[in-house]
This record gives C-alpha cells, sequence and structure tokens, in this order.
C-alpha cells in the first residue's frame, strides 16, 4: 500500500473542541454498508473526519470497526456507499494507489530486518534515491526516539519499541491517512497509558489525519480528537469526550463509555427547563426537558461519581434524596466504589474518589442517604 508519496499535511489542524472547522471533511464516508452473507457488519456508516484529526472507532467486539477500516484502507470493498479522501473519490481505487497506510495490531515487522530497514522497506520499493531513503529513515528514527536502536532485531526490542518501529514505518511514506487497528493491543496496562501519550504527541507533531480503532474507551478519550461510537454495524453517536461521557444519547452509548447505572421510568412532568421521572425508587427531578409524551417509558442514567452519600445529619437536598444502605465497598486507590442498596432493592454503585489517605469507610449496613443533583441526570429515550 501506499505507493503514493505526498506532501506532508500540517495545516489545518482541528482546534481544542476537536470538531473540525473546514466546510467539507477530509475523509467523507458516505452510508457505508458491508454485507458479509446478506449480514450487515457495517450498516450505512456516515462520517466526516477533519484534516489533521485523530479519530477513534469505539465499540464492542465484532460491531464492525476493523471492516470499516478495511474499507477505508482498500482491503474490503463496499457493499454500498462511498469514500471520498480530500474530495476525490477513491471508493473502488485499490489499496496500492490508496494514499494510505494501515497499521495492524501485530505491527507485522520483518523478522530478520533490522529496525533501520524495517523502516526503510517501504521507501526502498517506492523507488526513492539512497540518500532520501537514508534521510527519511533517520527522520523518522528520530521522531519516535529509536536512533540509538537502529540496528537492532524487532526480537531485541520490547513490546512499546516494536510498536513506535511499526508507527515509524507507516509514517515513512508519508501517508494522508493513517489508519491504526487496536495499535496499542499487545501492550500491557501500564506501558499502554505511556505508549498513548507518546503516539498522540507523534501523530500531532506529524499532523497526519488518523482513524484509530480501540475497544478501549479510555484510550479512545485518551487520543481521540472525537469519537464514534459503534454497536452492531452503525454509528450512535459522534462527539468529543466530554460530551459522551457526560451527554450520552443512549443506553448503549451511557453503558459502554465508563460505569453508570440504569433505571427504567417514566414520564410524570415535562417543562422546558426540567422534567420529572416517576421510578419505583422514587421520583428524579431531572434539569433539563425531554421530547416525548408524558406517561413514556424512559431510562436514568447516573455516573457513580456523581452520586454522593450522605452518613450525618446534614441538610438533605430538595429533590434527588434517597434512604438507602451500604451493601459493600471495593477500594481501587484512586477511588472507592460503594455497591448501595435503595429501599426498592435496587443497587447502585457510588464512587467516592479518595482523596483523603485515612479517610473514612462507610460500614456494611450504615444507613445513608443517596443524593443527586438534578443536573447530573441524564434521561435517555432510546
Ligand atoms: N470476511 C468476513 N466474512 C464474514 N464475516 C465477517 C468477515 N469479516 C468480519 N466479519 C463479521 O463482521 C462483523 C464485524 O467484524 P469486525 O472484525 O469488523 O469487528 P470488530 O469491531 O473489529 O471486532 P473486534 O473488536 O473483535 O476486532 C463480525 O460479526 C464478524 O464476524
Ligand atoms: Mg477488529
Amino acid at each position: 500500500m501506499n505507493d503514493v508519496v505526498s506532501p506532508m499535511r500540517s495545516q489545518g489542524l482541528p482546534t481544542q473542541g476537536g470538531a473540525p472547522r473546514e466546510a467539507a471533511p477530509f475523509v467523507d464516508i458516505q452510508c457505508l454498508t458491508k454485507r458479509f452473507d446478506g449480514v450487515a457488519a457495517v450498516d450505512e456508516v456516515s462520517l466526516g473526519i477533519g484534516r489533521g484529526e485523530i479519530f477513534a472507532l469505539l465499540g464492542p467486539s465484532g460491531c464492525g470497526k476493523s471492516t470499516l477500516l478495511r474499507m477505508l484502507a482498500g482491503f474490503e470493498s463496499p457493499s454500498a456507499g462511498r469514500i471520498l479522501l480530500d474530495g476525490h473519490d477513491i471508493t473502488s481505487l485499490p489499496p496500492y494507489e490508496r494514499p494510505i497506510n494501515m497499521m495492524f495490531q501485530s505491527y507485522a515487522l520483518f523478522p530478520h530486518l533490522s529496525v533501520w530497514e524495517n523502516i526503510a522497506f517501504g521507501l526502498k520499493r517506492v523507488g526513492n534515491s539512497k540518500q532520501a531513503i537514508a534521510a527519511r529513515v533517520d527522520e523518522m528514527l528520530a521522531l519516535v526516539q529509536l536512533t540509538a536502536l537502529a540496528r537492532r532485531k524487532p526480537h531485541q526490542l520490547s513490546g512499546g519499541q516494536q510498536q513506535r518501529v511499526a508507527l515509524a514505518r507507516s509514517l515513512a511514506l508519508e501517508p494522508r491517512l493513517l489508519l491504526l487497528d487496536e495499535p496499542l493491543g499487545a501492550l500491557d496496562r501500564k506501558l499502554r497509558g505511556q505508549t498513548q501519550f507518546e503516539l498522540k504527541s507523534i501523530l500531532k507533531r506529524v499532523g497526519v489525519t488518523c482513524v484509530l480503532v480501540t475497544h478501549d474507551q479510555e484510550e479512545a478519550m485518551m487520543m481521540a480528537d472525537r469519537i464514534a461510537v459503534l454497536n452492531r454495524g452503525r454509528t450512535l453517536q459522534v462527539g468529543v469526550a466530554r460530551d459522551i461521557y457526560e451527554t450520552p444519547n443512549s443506553r448503549f452509548v451511557a453503558d459502554f463509555v465508563g460505569s453508570v447505572n440504569l433505571l427504567d421510568g417514566t414520564l410524570k412532568e415535562d417543562e422546558p427547563d426540567h422534567c420529572v421521572i416517576e421510578t419505583a425508587h422514587g421520583d428524579f427531578y431531572v434539569s433539563h426537558g425531554v421530547t416525548g409524551v408524558l406517561g413514556m417509558p424512559v431510562s436514568l442514567a447516573l455516573r457513580p461519581e456523581k452520586i454522593r452519600l450522605i452518613d450525618k445529619a446534614e441538610a438533605l437536598p430538595l429533590h434527588n434524596a434517597f434512604s438507602a444502605r451500604i451493601v459493600d465497598q471495593t477500594y481501587f486507590g484512586s477511588s472507592s466504589v460503594y455497591r448501595v442498596a435503595l429501599a426498592s432493592g435496587a443497587i447502585l454503585q457510588v464512587a467516592h474518589t479518595n482523596s483523603d489517605r485515612h479517610g473514612e469507610v462507610l460500614a456494611t449496613g450504615a444507613a445513608v442517604t443517596l443524593a443527586l443533583e438534578a443536573e447530573s441526570i441524564v434521561v435517555l429515550t432510546s
């Protein structure tokens, strides 16, 4: 792939909010569908990705992330829909004619070649001069900080270092679009976190547009300007990390991105500035309106860290205060999670930040009041 060497693009980066400002997206995915034996693995997906943007496809196993990426790369031909790159229709171009590079989870480094030769490999195929190749390889080695290890073979490198070689090799040909399928999947948790920072800073320095596939929401949040949440081949929500977490548009997104308590209820009162949801556990007062009719079924999404536990004589809030009992507590270091039973029997998770080293631990069975701000509750209608 990537026999086209195009000038490196670094202009036109999306700004802080992440959403691209340009009218026409750099990568324009239009109603893309892929069916295998009549079953849609990717189902009418439309997405616009800005130039220089890092865009994450996030979703559970089997939701169609890799299939979508493989269609962008040209390894899979769509059953329907189009892909435009910088205004040009590339839907029917073979992979090697696309100015796109894909980095696989396994890295697929050549074991018998040194780091230097691995990075040079694609450049040689394109037929660059020896001098140009050497200059480019050295530039890439410096970019991923592996100059000192240029003579080593892949098996003499750590997982994180191998990942950086694969990245250097992918970037050597200056792709206009870089596709990363679970790029950090082979790394252990601690190394992943550190490598996410490095990878993001390299991609931003180069300014390459990037589509990243992951099933790890923290990785998506850490790396991406914007995230598309997929399920069963469809995009459910596209937005910056904060929007997806704080304003999920469906039960699936609320549940998949972060921890959440979901409660069923019905719409009891609906005003422009607030609504009341009736549930088996009591009424919840929420500071936003809902589109719908009174009596319709809805779900409440309550994030564990937004629930407060009150165990002392303290003035209770006017709304959203419920009697409860501590079921148990799990200590996670930076936070603890309490499971708390409401009078109805429903069990909610409540997260508590351990900012105080020897902070009080609420005992199992203790009676508490569970309190929620009206603005921290999200009502979901789908
Ligand atoms: N070549 C194929 N033939 C038939 N079915 C396929 C083929 N490739 C993928 N599928 C099916 O399409 C669906 C989506 O697969 P895909 O590999 O895109 O998922 P994914 O989101 O990347 O999952 P994971 O996180 O496990 O990698 C799955 O149900 C899979 O079994
Ligand atoms: Mg996959």
